[in-house]
């Protein structure tokens, strides 16, 4: 299995997707810093696999806290979860990581410093862990809306990269295959960054999945001419009324899937599930750069000076979604009360 991820101890490695397909390189992060630096340039990314890096990187650097004071350690610790939390601001699964780290800090301070630091480690395995067996999870549950022979179209990269190994929409697609379905992928490339075009189409050809790459702008043509059994698309956050923000784009795939009467799926962990949050509405929605629209690589392909609007998330509201495939069922309309449903206990 892709492994985007894997703690050392006293570093990280991450597979630094900015250099895929190219080439497979990991990235040696030692501290909090190099880590923001790579969540920044997206070499590590995909909401889920945020959140497992987040914790890696706060028990790394609580690690390197040197005092025997609570408070001390606790400010510091706090001051690092704060810094990673303002990375990636539409991904849930950080602030949730985090949360379950700030828990474990609080429950323990009795028991000192250096215990602390390895419960924090222990956490962040555990997360790491626990994604891996929740992606598993996802994948049974939704293979089932795989048809033998259908085609499936997806968005950006919901895969092995994006969270600690296997994926959430990608992971159905694979569990499907796995299960012995054909299943044919139409990836989108997902402009500006690409994540189709380069991490799902590595990630389907390293796993012989059989797929074809189209552009963004070429959905609604595919699914007026060929068709597609469903979509099935990735989270970063989604409301208790079931609006779904995505990468930037799966609103427009939504909407055409809707107008070709083609079901659209959400797979994600209930993680990603934001409790806080009533509705779409009230979603942040992270802006980026506008060399990322500009530019391609290094070469510029608008004029200099243009101005540029770069969300890098949209919202699909709940109208347009079948369902959402998480580690405890598919969960279907009407969201507001089949998602309670399904917390409850978590
Ligand atoms: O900007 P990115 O590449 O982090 O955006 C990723 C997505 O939109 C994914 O679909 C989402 O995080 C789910 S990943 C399992």
């Amino acid at each position: 299995m892709i492994q985007p991820i894997k703690w050392k101890g006293d570093h990280i490695l991450i597979l630094d997707q900015t250099k895929l397909p190219e080439h497979e390189k990991y990235l040696i992060c030692r501290d909090v810093e190099s880590v923001i630096d790579a969540i920044n340039r997206l070499a590590v990314r995909g909401a889920p696999a945020l959140g497992v890096i987040a914790a890696m990187a706060v028990a790394l650097e609580a690690g390197n806290i040197k005092t025997d004071s609570f408070r001390e350690f606790y400010q510091k610790f706090t001051h690092t979860c704060s810094r990673i939390f303002k990375t990636r601001p539409t991904a849930v699964n950080i602030d949730w990581a985090l949360e379950r780290l700030k828990y474990i800090v609080l429950k323990n301070r009795s028991k000192g410093i250096h215990k602390l630091k390895k419960l924090l480690v222990q956490e962040a395995d555990s997360i790491y862990r626990e994604d891996i067996a929740t992606n598993k999870l996802i994948g049974q549950q939704g293979k089932e809306i795989i048809p033998d022979g259908a085609s499936v179209l997806t968005y950006c990269n919901a895969g092995s990269l994006a969270t600690a190994g296997y994926g959430t929409a990608l992971g159905v697609i694979r569990a499907a295959a796995e299960s012995g379905k054909k299943v044919f992928v139409v990836a989108c490339e997902t402009r500006p960054l690409l994540q189709g075009a380069r991490l799902t189409a590595w990630e389907l050809k390293k796993d012989r999945i059989p797929f074809t790459l189209i552009t963004d702008s070429t959905a609604g043509y595919y699914m007026k001419r060929k068709g597609a059994g469903l979509v099935i698309v990735g989270a970063d956050r989604i409301a208790l009324n079931g609006d779904t923000a995505n990468k930037i784009g799966s609103y427009m795939m939504a909407v055409l899937a809707k107008m070709h009467g083609i079901p659209f799926y959400v797979a994600a962990p209930l993680s990603t599930i934001d409790q806080n949050i009533k509705s779409g509405a009230d979603i942040p929605i992270e802006e980026r750069s506008a060399r990322e629209i500009t530019h391609i690589g290094k070469q510029r392909i608008a004029p200099e000076g243009v101005t540029v609007w770069n969300p890098a998330f949209d919202v699909v509201p709940a109208r347009y979604i079948t369902g959402i495939i998480t580690q405890k069922g598919i969960i279907r309309p009407p969201f507001k009360r089949n998602i309670q449903k399904a917390l409850a206990g978590c």
